[in-house]
């Protein structure tokens, strides 16, 4: 790229960035896109190569990903919602599990992990989460598993490892597909191993509020090739995946465009090129934003720690969070109600979150499906009323954290 567009480009962008930034100074959000001009030029010189769609930037992405993952296969999508859907259902389409089969999923977590599953014919097995990860209980996921469970779908709450292993075992000895949902655990790690190499498929999401972004984007990791044609299918319109033959011949279609053999009825989920030009610049930076999150999330956990009737939760030893955001939990005993603190923190400028939909099948949109609760959900209860999460973005500075200190404070001195 020209060297005078290139300083151009940077000059221009730190300018805009710079006073938007302003308007940051005292708001601790809960995302902050974190990028810089490096990931601009990337998606610039992919407009300026005419590269608009999918092609061969997205091949590149996937094949870094993959490589990051320590995994064979990575297929880009346009959303994590989309992942979970089209790892799903390329499960279905192989004939590995089948519309009724029941799927083992968290209760406390984000829709998108059961919407697929409802809209897919399958059905949801809602267990609870442990109260040291808010990860899916492994033995309330032993004890829910029947003749119909066909998949376990586990999900690092907040990017926090929950013993993944465990829930390997168990699929192993009971036959059973998993399909981690990575959403909000990037470069996360559990006994060494990345979060989302542990799994037969899973998903990432790289929505923007996420630890790496491509505005609106996904991506579905395998190391089943089977799984990964079945998935390329299902992304483009249900054609024919066959990257060896250029002609289709059947008892029917004579060397036939292969481009045009509908194999499957399929979607169209792709991620384009200029997304992904993005994405490669992000992912080499994953690491380090991570880092830069641990630093804030530090800091701040610090902060909670001091405060009567509140707690959050940390990694276990070794085990490398990706946090998505800091979780607080308000002891039952507070004096304060979450919609109390929520409100005040917000008006001191610092966002803050429900803890994603609590818990699911208590949503309006589950309740009357078919779905199967196993056990109480207490502790899913209890996060569905009592916690929520603020952000932990590489963005915030000690000013903002400092934000965070003064706004507790003065709101436990009114209570
Ligand atoms: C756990 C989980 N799964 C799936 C998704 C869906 O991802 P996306 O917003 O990219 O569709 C999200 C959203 O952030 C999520 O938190």
């Amino acid at each position: 790229m020209d060297k005078n567009l290139e300083k151009f480009v940077k000059d221009e962008f730190f300018k805009r960035r710079d006073a938007e930034s302003k308007n940051f100074e005292s708001t601790v959000t809960v995302g902050f896109p974190v990028y810089d001009e490096q990931e601009v030029l990337a998606a610039l010189d992919c407009l300026l190569n005419l590269r608009l769609s999918q092609g061969p930037i997205v091949k590149e992405f996937e094949k870094e990903a993959a490589s990051y993952m320590d995994v064979p296969h990575a297929v880009a999508v346009n959303s994590g919602t989309s992942a979970n859907m089209l790892a799903l259902a390329s499960l279905i389409n192989l004939g590995m599990i089948n519309p009724g089969d029941e799927v083992i999923v968290p209760a406390a977590t984000f829709s998108s992990v059961v919407s697929p599953i409802y809209q897919l014919g399958l059905v949801p097995v809602y267990v609870d989460v442990g109260q040291t990860d808010w990860f899916m209980n492994v033995d309330e996921v032993s004890k829910s598993i029947t003749d119909k469970t066909k998949v376990i779908m586990p999900v690092y709450n907040l990017g926090f490892p929950g013993e993944i292993e465990k829930i390997v075992d168990l699929a192993q000895e009971k036959k059973l597909k998993i399909l981690e949902d990575c959403c909000e655990a990037h470069g996360g790690e559990r006994k060494g191993k990345k979060l989302g190499a542990y799994g037969d498929v899973s998903a990432l999401s790289f929505f923007v509020a996420h630890n790496i972004t491509t505005g609106e984007g996904g991506m579905i990791f395998s190391s089943n090739e089977e799984i990964d044609n079945a998935l390329r299918e299902l992304r483009e319109f249900g054609r024919l995946f066959d990257s060896k033959n250029r002609f289709y011949n059947d008892n029917l279609l004579s060397d036939y465009d292969v481009r045009y053999v509908s194999k499957t009825s399929g979607y169209n989920v792709r991620m384009t090129d200029v997304a992904a030009s993005m994405g490669r610049v992000q992912l080499s930076k994953l690491d380090f934003l991570n880092e830069k999150r641990r630093e804030v999330v530090e800091k701040i956990v610090e902060i909670i720690n001091k405060k009567e009737w509140l707690s959050t939760i940390v990694p276990r030893e070794g085990d490398k969070s990706a946090h998505y955001g800091i979780p607080i939990l308000i002891d039952s005993e507070a004096p304060f109600s979450r919609k109390e603190i929520c409100v005040y923190l917000e008006s001191k400028g610092i966002e803050t979150r429900a803890m994603m939909m609590g818990c699911l099948p208590d949503q309006p949109a589950f309740r009357d499906l078919n779905h199967r609760i196993h056990g109480d959900l207490e502790f899913s209860r209890t996060l569905r009323d009592k916690a929520f999460f603020i952000g932990c973005h590489p963005a915030l500075n000690d000013g903002h954290i400092n934000l965070i200190e003064e706004s507790l404070k003065s709101f436990y001195k009114k209570n």
